[in-house]
This record gives structure tokens, sequence and C-alpha cells, in this order.
């Protein structure tokens, strides 16, 4: 054993202080909010290790109040790369311990690094969120330093994968950035995100509102829509995170990793042929669909608690990463509406940008009616999904299981929107609209003139459903490519995907669209 030198012994002992962030005080304050420091949140995220960190020895350089006197090693954010299933990624993990993870000029040029590195590599980069927004007595200089952290995660967007965790406060402009990412995983004890608090709230607008209610991970993940995962724990959020990334390819320019399947890719899915009800109008869970056709039973569902009228996520089919996209019969009948419009388009283009197939599944009776919709705009984010599915250039492919009315039917990747596969179930029925309303509107004034104008109208009704209330109309004109069995639905998906694996395809050159924002 040789005697280490000085600098040697120099450096481990700053090393070993800056590894304690704000102290042991602060670090015992953290676990007793039942809340992990940074840095164990690193270690549990990456492949052991793996984290090399940057910026160590970064200090704030701020001489207000006092601040000369209280300088940590790191400045309150630990940042640098990993590997995490052996793939790299880039990572900023907010120090609470250090001023409330407070953001400082230091501080965001250290997020600022690994944002630039992770664009570079083309690498995702995952952030995880806990602190108490912008370093007060930095003043300009922390809003700045925001500044230059949002306009990082625009450049970013559609090129590398951007996955936030929030794990503690969130609060102020601060939101932003996870906002602009493409998930965020909100833990649910702990996490909270709002532009004003608690506080700014009871004084602007007399309400009395508690931190949960106001911006919890359960307001964020089925009223608010801005958390794509709620996590029972920190344990979970690293988990989900994990589990995200295995869909996702490295960047835009790479496909999503394939993972060997042991499911066969033939295996009939014969509970599928019983699974549409008799009676039209009566409901059943897509869920068990998606289970059925997925490798494994695997799914990844995103946003599970919002806009449940649309089911959206990942799973694998022959080993291949796809986007899934379906309605839910079970919530009000599958409709869509604003909400799942939103849900829908945001989900499509993601899986656009990173190359990853659109697998729809379509049961749905037409936009939600009302002046609440109406009021609210279904028109204007209603165009959204329909835009997002005429805008994809991934694989696309759409089964009809039962109903494709109206605009509804167009908007679902049709055909029209330049689907590359339709086919539909026997049980498919696409027509303008509903049996019931459709006659009402075209015969009513002859049920009016007859002598039992209830029994035409159900005459009609019928001969409008002999007409129309199958696939038929639609193969026959080639809008769809195929009547399938529903058994066979995951071979032929699967087939359809090798078959569109090299796709090429894109749109006019042009800075962007205008998508109806
Ligand atoms: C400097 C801060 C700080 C901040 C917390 N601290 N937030 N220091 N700037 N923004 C310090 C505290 O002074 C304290 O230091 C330590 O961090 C821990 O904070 P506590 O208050 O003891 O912790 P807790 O009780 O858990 O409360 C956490 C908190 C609270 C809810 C986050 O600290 C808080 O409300 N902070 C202020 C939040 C805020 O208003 N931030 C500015 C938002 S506006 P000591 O030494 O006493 O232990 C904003 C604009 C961004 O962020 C705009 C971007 C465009």
């Amino acid at each position: 054993m040789y005697q280490l030198s000085k600098p040697i012994q120099d450096l481990r002992k700053k090393r070993e202080t800056a590894m304690l962030g704000g102290g042991e005080k602060r670090i015992a304050d953290q676990h007793a909010k039942g809340k992990l420091t940074a840095r164990e949140r690193i270690e549990l995220l990456v492949d052991k290790d793996s984290f090399e960190e940057y910026d160590l020895f970064v200090t704030h350089t701020c001489t207000n109040f006092g601040m000369e006197d209280q300088v940590y090693y790191g400045d309150g954010v630990v940042t640098g790369t990993a590997t995490i299933n052996e793939r790299v990624v880039y990572i900023f993990a907010q120090d609470f311990t250090v001023f409330g993870g407070s953001l400082s000029k230091a501080y965001a040029e250290k997020i600022c690094k690994v944002m630039d590195m992770a664009l570079k590599n083309g690498c995702p980069l995952i952030g995880l969120n806990d602190s108490g927004g912008a370093r007060i007595q930095e003043g300009v200089d922390a809003l700045a330093g925001y500044a230059e952290i949002f306009w990082r995660n625009v450049m970013s967007s559609g090129v590398i994968p951007q996955i936030s965790a929030i794990l503690g406060p969130c609060a102020g402009g601060a939101v932003y950035s996870p906002a602009i990412t493409d998930f965020v995983i909100m833990e649910k004890e702990n996490s909270y995100m709002f532009v004003t608090g608690p506080k700014v709230v009871k004084t602007v607008l007399n309400e009395t509102v508690s931190v949960e209610d106001l911006g919890g991970a359960q307001v964020h993940s089925s009223k608010s829509g801005v958390a794509h995962f709620i996590a029972a724990n920190e344990e979970e959020t690293i988990k989900i995170i994990q589990k995200l990334l295995s869909y996702l390819p490295s960047n835009n320019m790479e496909d999503p990793p394939y993972q060997l399947s042991q499911d066969p890719v033939n295996r009939l899915c014969e509970a599928l042929d019983k699974i549409i009800p008799d009676n039209p109008n009566k409901p059943y869970d897509i869920l068990d669909v998606v289970n059925e056709i997925a490798d494994e039973g695997e799914f990844l569902q995103v946003m599970s608690n919002f806009a449940q009228n649309i089911v959206v996520g990942f799973c694998r089919i022959n080993g291949r990463s796809v986007g899934i996209v379906a309605n839910q019969p079970r919530v009000l009948a599958g409709v869509l509406d604003i909400d799942a419009s939103i849900k829908g388009a945001r989900f499509v283009r993601f899986c656009d940008a990173f190359n990853i197939p659109l697998v729809v599944l379509e049961d749905v009776p037409g936009f939600l009616p009302g002046t609440n919709q109406e009021h609210n705009g279904i028109i204007r984010n209603g165009a959204k999904l329909l835009y997002a599915f005429a805008e994809a250039t991934v694989p696309k492919i759409t089964v009809i299981l039962r109903k494709a009315y109206g605009g509804a039917y167009c908007v679902m990747n049709s055909r029209h929107m330049r689907a590359d596969l339709v086919y539909a179930w026997p049980s498919a029925e696409i027509a303008v609209m509903g049996p019931k309303g459709a006659v009402e509107v075209i015969f009513r004034k002859e049920a009016k003139e007859s002598a039992d104008p209830k029994q035409t109208l159900l005459d009609r009704e019928q001969e409008y459903r002999d007409k129309f209330a199958n696939p038929y109309n639609a193969a026959e004109r080639g809008y769809i490519d195929d009547i399938i069995e529903p058994s066979s639905t995951r071979f032929r998906i699967a087939r359809a995907l090798e078959m569109l694996a090299n796709k090429k395809d894109s749109i006019p050159p042009r800075k962007h669209g205008n998508i109806p924002l």
C-alpha cells in the first residue's frame, strides 16, 4: 500500500465534502420527508457504477445577502452521463439539500452543459426535479438561467427524448421546462407543480386551496393533463423512466430498440372473436384488446387517468415498439372530445418524431356534442388530432373494430389521412352517423306523413343498418384493405409492421406547419 500524495488526498477530501451536498443534517431532513437525495435517485436510475459526474466542483458566484459565505460544491444540482440498460443518457438531478434545490446562474449552466451534450450526442435527457425555483438572491441571473434551459428544451424537442420526473416542489416559471419535455412523471406523495402557489391564489382570488388540490400528482394526471404518469413513490417513478426508455430510440435518426419476443407472432387471439357485444351500444374494454395483441400482454399506458375515452401508450408487437391509439368504448362510449383529441394528438406527434409506428384501434361514435365542447373549442382541438395523423409519416395501421362514424372516421387515421393499411373486423360499422340519428334526418318527413311514423322510422333504421352498419361498403371502395377475423389481429398487425419497416415518406418542405394550437 503506497502513501497517497497530498494533492490526491486533497481531491478525495473535496469529493467527500461535495458528495454530502448541503450536509448531513439536510440529508436527514430530506429522508425525514420520505424523499431520496439527488445522488440516491441517480444511483437507482442508472446501471451500476455507470454514472460519470461533471461539474462536481462548480460553485455559485453570487455575493448578494452574504451568499459568498454559503458555498457548496455542485451548487445544488448533480449532472452527468450514465447508461440505463446499457444505453447512454444524460441526467440532471436537483439537490434540495442545497438552498432548497433553487436555481442559480452556475446551476443553470451545469444543466445547460448536459443538455447540449445530450443533443450533440443524440441521447435522451432525464431531469429529476426537486427545487424551490429561482434562487431568490441571484435575481435576474436565475431567470436568465431558466430561459436558457427552456430554449434548449425547445431545440431538443423531437430530436432526443426528454423525460422529467417531479419529486418535490416545481413552481413558478420553473414548470415550463418539464412542460416542454415529452413525458412528465409525478411522484404521488411529495411532488407538486403550479405557476402560482396557494398563497398567491388566496391573495389574488380569495380562493383557499391546498398544495395537493392545486398542483398535486393526482390533479395533474387526471385533470390538467400536465403529468403523463403518476407514481406511488420514488422507486416506481424511476421504474417508469426505465420502462419508458425501453420503447424509445435514443434520437430521431434511430429506430426504436428491437426486443426479441418469446410470444409467437402467429398466436391466435381467440378472445377477440367474442369481445364485441351483440348489442352495438354495449361497451367492452379496449385494454383487453390491446393486451391480447401486445407481446406478452405488456402495455405501458400513457396518461391513463386523463381523457380515458382514448387510450394511448406503448407496447411491442413481434419485438417492434409501437404506439397504440385506441378509442375506449367503456368511457363516454369512446367519443372524441377536446381532452381526448389533445391527448391523442400529442402522442401521435411524439411517435412520429421518434420513428415509432402507430397502431390505431378504432371504435368511435363521433365527436362529443354540446355547448361546453363547442364553446371550449372542439373544432380547433379536434383538428389537432386530424392534423397529427395527417402529418405523421411513420408506418400507420388502423383496425376498425366497430364504430367509425362521421368526422371521427376521417380523423382516426383513415385511409384518406394516408394510413398505410386499414383493416376492419366484420363487426365494423362505417357510416356518416349512427342509424338512429341518420334516419331521423333523412326520413323524418316521410315518417311524419306515413300511417305509422314510429314503425316507418324503425323500418328505415333497419334498412340503414343493413346498408351501412358493416365494413363491406368501405371494402368495395378500397378504403379498407381487408376484413379480418379478430383472432388474427395480432398476426396481421405484426406482418404489416414487417412490410412497412422500410417505409419512406415525407411532407412538403416548409419551415413548420401551423397546427391549430
Ligand atoms: C433561495 C431557497 C429558495 C429559493 C428555498 N430556499 N427556496 N433559497 N431561493 N427559491 C431555501 C430556504 O431558504 C431554506 O434555506 C432551504 O432552501 C429549504 O427551504 P425550506 O423552506 O426550509 O423547505 P420547505 O419547508 O420544504 O419548503 C420548500 C419550499 C419553500 C416550498 C420550496 O422553500 C418555498 O416556498 N420556497 C420559495 C419558493 C419560491 O417562491 N421560489 C421562487 C419561485 S418564482 P435554509 O438555509 O433556511 O434552510 C420562480 C420564478 C422562475 O421560480 C421563473 C422562471 C422563468
